[in-house]
């Protein structure tokens, strides 16, 4: 009884749930990491479990069987329908219980005995899952179907931080040459070009061109001028389109980059190091590159605090090159996102 109550209770509290994060996409895993047999995730604070069906196709569940609590995630796939590792209780793609070992062969299923399910989409490599209703579509990446593009994924960044902190941190242009000196930058030339920022729809664009070094490695392309124009897209509330261009060579590389928020506190980011050059190359040099970055960033983002972001624009301090983060606050903050 108590523990049909607890069940009830976490499916009650899905249902109202007032976390305004539910109603978005949010990347889970790569797609190549969930086969047919069912994973766990966890998302929100929620556990799910990732499964494929007879076709192949990704779903979601919460990752608890509405029996005993038991994690479906440790139930076995087979013909396309999971079934529990407890008792055998056997689920749909969609859910629905087809069969209950332990009733006699005529008894109907009980309509309660349900899992929990889902919207559970794949793009770009990645299996997304939404817990509610979704207030946009699944971030652009237009590259990713575009000939001419070689993509190569970077090994999950996981972070003792909440998401918007990983966000802002992957579009903070101030720290490039101070953080990233000789890499993105140098301390030599630290002033942030002026930039405006658009924000329509959930998302926010802006542009700048930046001089990067032509170092060693990646950004051997820039040329003796050695300037960049960078695109930004971001779409709320966690994910990053960025199409860099080297003036000199005409060349371009785009990072995409989603992340997942598992908690409050921490941040599994997926990136996708793309470029229209050097197309039979070897990818390791371009994520290693952005593993050498990421490692830079994670010490500092870890440290920040508080580990939201503030909501009052006046707890912190921002100067004029600081207005991405000022427009990110803002509409995170429009939607009810940080709170
Ligand atoms: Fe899942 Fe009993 S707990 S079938
Ligand atoms: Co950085």
């Amino acid at each position: 009884m108590a523990n049909q109550t607890y069940i009830r209770g976490l499916i009650e509290q899905e249902s109202r749930s007032t976390d305004p994060l539910l109603d978005w996409w949010h990347p889970v895993g790569w797609s190549a990491d969930f086969g047919e047999q069912p994973t766990q995730v966890v998302l929100l604070g929620r556990a799910l479990a990732v499964w494929r069906d007879a076709d192949g196709a990704a779903r979601c569940f919460r990752d608890l069987c509405v029996h005993r609590g038991t994690a479906l995630s440790l139930g076995k796939v087979s013909d396309g329908k999971l079934a529990c590792a407890y008792h055998g209780w056997t689920y749909d793609g969609r859910g629905k219980c087809l069969a209950i070992p332990q009733l006699a062969a005529d008894a109907p299923v009980p309509a309660s005995a349900r899992a929990l399910v889902f919207a559970c989409e794949e793009r770009y490599g990645l299996v997304w899952v939404c817990l509610g209703t979704p207030r946009a579509p699944i971030p652009d990446f237009p590259e990713w179907d575009a000939p001419g593009f070689r993509h190569a994924a970077c090994p999950p960044y996981a972070w003792q931080c909440a998401a918007p902190r990983m966000v802002e941190n992957f579009t903070d242009f101030g720290h490039l040459g101070w953080l990233h000196d000789g890499l993105l930058g140098s301390r030599d030339d630290l002033e942030v070009p002026d930039h405006a920022v658009q924000t329509e729809d959930g998302t926010l664009r802006y542009s700048l061109t930046m001089r990067v070094p032509a170092a060693e490695g990646i950004n051997d392309l820039s040329g003796p001028n050695g300037l960049m124009t960078n695109d930004y897209v971001l779409s709320l509330p966690h994910a990053i389109h960025l199409r860099s261009r080297y003036h000199d060579t005409g060349r371009s590389r785009v990072l995409f980059f989603a992340v997942r928020p598992d908690s409050a506190t921490v941040s599994t980011g997926f990136c996708y190091q793309s470029r229209d050059f050097d197309l039979d190359g070897d990818d390791r040099r371009y994520v290693e590159f952005q593993e050498t970055l990421a490692e830079q960033d994670r010490v500092v983002v870890e440290s920040q605090r508080p580990e939201e972001l503030p909501l009052d624009l006046a707890d912190e301090l921002h100067l004029k090159f600081d207005r991405v983060a000022v427009a990110y606050r803002k509409a995170l903050s429009a939607y009810g996102l940080l709170t």
